[in-house]
């Protein structure tokens, strides 16, 4: 057996044997230093001469990134190293030697990586997002199971639209269409009926022609439905649920985001009480008619674009002053800290100019946002901006949600929806509701959506055996990992991501 690095700390002061890849090399006259991962994480391992004689430093300068090993050595203690750790390394034996590794340590375009995603997993980055989404994968199943909940497959094939016709990915199926499931919810409504409190786990698929960075084609969802659950009790758990899982990942991720740079005082926000707005509100604080806790959506949107100048400013000027230190003449190593200095500044500067581009045409759409309709995806920036902890936006205009909610008593124009908005502008993670029991208003409505009643008659049934009031929600689970840590866009939050436009690999 061999160890791996996740259990350094255990092994202080012992001789390990460690299997895996090079990340990164450098090397001088006496020295070799590996940055070593094996999966498990990250660690520096030093080959010296000393330690491992003439023949096998020789054999250890043929390393290249991405070669594949095995070495032998003393763990020790060092803080400055990822992990703490470093590996002494005594003996060492080759695998494989790789050549021209297309995926430098330098940077690359996103397109360059997408198309190489089988090797871009095995960067730091990647590796710490798969292992977020790890956490996250458990924390799901121990909330639910420790909770009572019963976990079902919900079917992928499926003869009906549960989230409207637009975006359904239609298959033959024996010479018939069939459809790729957009959700398991009037699945997992039946098993609710049986088992109670139940939960899917499954992938789920839009055909929406959406090139965002919140939209998948193909996305893994979780699916919570309850028996005798009012939308307060749902929102309640969709609370408890989110809560559960960004405290899940913050106390067993440091080194994942570590690695990731994540702001972990912005994931803590998460524990407070999230703020719940009716979607009425939630239009008047987007036009800037309603301010939350003193704050105004608009007048946020202008301090942002006003920083954002400034800071484009400021660091305009800190590139001009050490292109004029390079030009002055100055020691390599001071030239290469500036250039890479410039570097960092060029690309912070292009995200402000990419605000500063935005943020007016945000503004617009916020001021002139009508009652009634859907919001887009700059919308919930602007309107979770005033917010620290994610935010419930519920009670939505009925014409602009599914079939299956349950109408406000009294106001047929509102349905017992709910949306999950989290902070920092990732916008809709969770969509949900209270599901309509009234058998005559489900019929009207599966008729005002167009949709084959045909197909919804055994859905039907469960409105005339025992009816009770029902919510129930889904996650994005790509959603969920985009905020936890903090990723410009949904395509690295898969590890195959199926999106508008991509396929490969
Ligand atoms: O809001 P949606 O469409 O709701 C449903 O599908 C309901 N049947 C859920 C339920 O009540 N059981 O989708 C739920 C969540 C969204 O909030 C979002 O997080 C995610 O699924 N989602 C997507 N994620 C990535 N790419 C897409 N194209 C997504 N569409 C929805
Ligand atoms: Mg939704």
């Amino acid at each position: 057996m061999h160890q791996y690095v996740r259990e350094f700390s255990q092994y202080e002061g012992q001789e390990v044997t460690v299997k895996g890849w090079v990340a990164n090399k450098r090397e001088s006259k006496t020295n070799i230093f590996i940055v070593f991962r094996d999966g498990s994480g990250f660690a520096q391992c030093v080959v010296s001469l000393d330690a491992v004689g003439e023949e096998q430093f020789e054999e250890a300068k043929k390393l290249t990134q991405e070669s594949s090993l095995a070495m032998t050595g003393m763990i020790v203690k060092d803080e400055k190293q990822m992990g703490g750790y470093e590996l002494q390394v005594s003996s060492l034996k080759i695998y494989h030697i790789s050549t021209d590794y297309p995926i430098s340590n330098k940077p690359h375009g996103v397109r360059f990586l997408a198309d190489r995603r089988h090797l871009w997993l095995r960067s730091k980055r990647q590796w710490a997002i798969m292992r977020v989404r790890n956490e996250l994968i458990m924390g799901i199943h121990e909330f639910f199971q420790k909770d009572g909940f019963m976990q079902m497959d919900s079917p992928i094939f499926t003869g009906s639209a549960c989230e409207g016709t637009t975006d359904l990915f239609e298959t033959d199926y024996f010479g018939k269409p069939a459809y790729l499931a957009q959700s398991g919810q009037l699945y997992g409504e039946a098993m609710a009926m049986a088992q109670g409190k139940i939960y899917t786990f499954g992938p789920t698929f839009r055909a929406e022609k959406s090139d965002t960075p919140r939209h998948l084609a193909e996305f893994w969802m979780i699916e919570p439905e309850m028996a005798f659950y009012d939308n307060d009790m749902n929102m309640d758990l969709i609370e408890a649920f989110v809560k559960h899982l960004i405290n899940r990942v913050i106390k067993n991720c440091k080194t994942e985001l570590d690695v990731l740079e994540r702001d972990i005082s912005k994931l803590e926000m998460v524990n407070q009480k999230f703020p719940r707005v009716t979607h009425s509100d939630a239009c008047k604080i987007l036009r800037g008619e309603l301010e939350v806790n003193g704050r105004n959506a608009i007048s946020v949107q202008e301090a942002d674009l006003a920083a954002a100048k400034k800071g484009i400013e400021e660091m305009s000027a800190d590139i001009a002053e050490r292109e004029k230190t390079i030009k002055g003449g100055v020691k390599k190593g001071v030239r290469k800290f500036n250039e890479a200095k410039i570097l960092e500044l060029r690309k912070e500067i292009g995200v402000l100019e990419e605000q500063v581009r935005n943020i007016p045409k945000w503004i617009e759409s916020a001021k002139n946002f009508k009652d009634g309709e859907d919001f887009g995806g700059s919308d919930e920036t602007v309107l979770t901006r005033v917010f620290d902890a994610p935010v419930m936006v519920y009670n939505w205009p009925t014409k602009i949600k599914a079939f299956y909610m349950k109408e406000v008593e009294g106001d047929p124009h509102h349905v017992k929806g709910v949306d999950l908005l989290a902070p920092e502008g990732f916008g809709e993670i969770v969509g949900g509701s209270e599901r309509e029991t009234d058998l005559d208003i489900l019929v009207r409505k599966i008729k005002e959506h167009d949709l084959p009643m045909e197909e919804f008659e055994w859905y039907l049934d469960l409105r005339r055996f025992g009816s009770v009031p029902h919510s129930g929600f889904g996650l994005g689970l790509a959603r969920m990992v985009r905020w936890a840590c903090n990723l410009d866009h949904v395509r690295e939050t898969n590890p195959f991501p199926r999106r508008y436009g991509r396929l490969f690999p």
